[in-house]
């Protein structure tokens, strides 16, 4: 069973869907972390995926990304068998060229196959920008997290772990706005929700308010279907 979690940049769905994978038993699946990881290695090896898609997009044939299921909700990602640094995919030279990675359309083929794979490991709560649309479009429980610009950079500010050089609010919103308008304007999968996805406003929620509501729902759902109620 899959919980789909969408929705634009630091909106606070990595939060959200870790705490719904806590409070559900199941595991937390973050895809944008393998669009970033993907944009590490091709830095890593010279190959810049804003001008040089085709070297990343080659890249792909030799290269390995597994989930460990760790202790814990959050499985580890590892590529070509290392274990990824936090600090390595969230420095701000991936944020700035992981959105020209997520355009490529082999990368995407990639991830999504799987995406899909890690989405049979049990009851899995994955967040990312299509994953109601796109890797689970049959999925029962779709979310898609909303909040104004300002918010998200506040949010992206507090986030522990978050490598950033010299910002300020103003700069931060402005870089999530840029990211935005690129997921959103991207011809394939772009950054919107499942026609059959409640979006949520969450300007004026907390992360613990917005997992209790999704969780809510899934009890809810799960209630009125009981051969699913053993994997909650
Ligand atoms: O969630 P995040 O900010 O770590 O995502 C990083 C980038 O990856 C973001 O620019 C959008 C892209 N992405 C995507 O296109 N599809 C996904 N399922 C997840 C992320």
């Amino acid at each position: 069973m899959q919980v789909a979690i969408d929705g634009p940049a630091a909106a606070g769905k990595s939060t959200v869907a870790r705490l719904v994978a806590e409070k559900l038993g199941g595991i937390y699946i973050n895809t944008g972390d393998m669009y970033r990881a993907l944009t590490w290695i091709a830095l890593q090896r010279g190959g810049d995926p804003e001008t040089a898609p085709e070297r990343v997009a080659a890249m792909l044939d030799n290269l390995r990304l597994d989930y460990r299921l760790a202790d814990g909700a959050a499985p580890v990602l590892a590529l070509d068998g290392h274990p990824l640094e936090p600090a390595a995919v969230r420095s701000p030279a991936v944020a700035a060229k992981v959105s020209f990675t997520a355009r490529i359309p082999p990368v995407r083929d990639w991830l999504v196959e799987r995406q899909r794979r890690a989405g049979q490991l049990g009851l899995v709560v994955m967040e990312g920008r299509d994953i109601g649309t796109v890797v689970f479009p049959g999925a029962k429980y779709k979310f898609f997290i909303e909040a104004s610009p300002m918010v998200r950079a506040r949010r992206r500010l507090a986030q522990p772990g978050e490598v950033v050089d010299s910002a300020t609010l103003e700069s931060v919103a402005a870089e999530i706005a840029r990211r935005d308008e690129l997921d959103r304007n991207r011809r394939i999968s772009p950054l919107r929700p499942a026609a059959d996805a409640e979006v949520i406003d969450t300007d004026h929620l907390t992360a613990a308010e917005v997992a209790d509501l999704i969780v809510e729902r899934v009890y809810v759902g799960e209630s009125q279907c009981p051969s699913h109620t053993r994997h909650i």
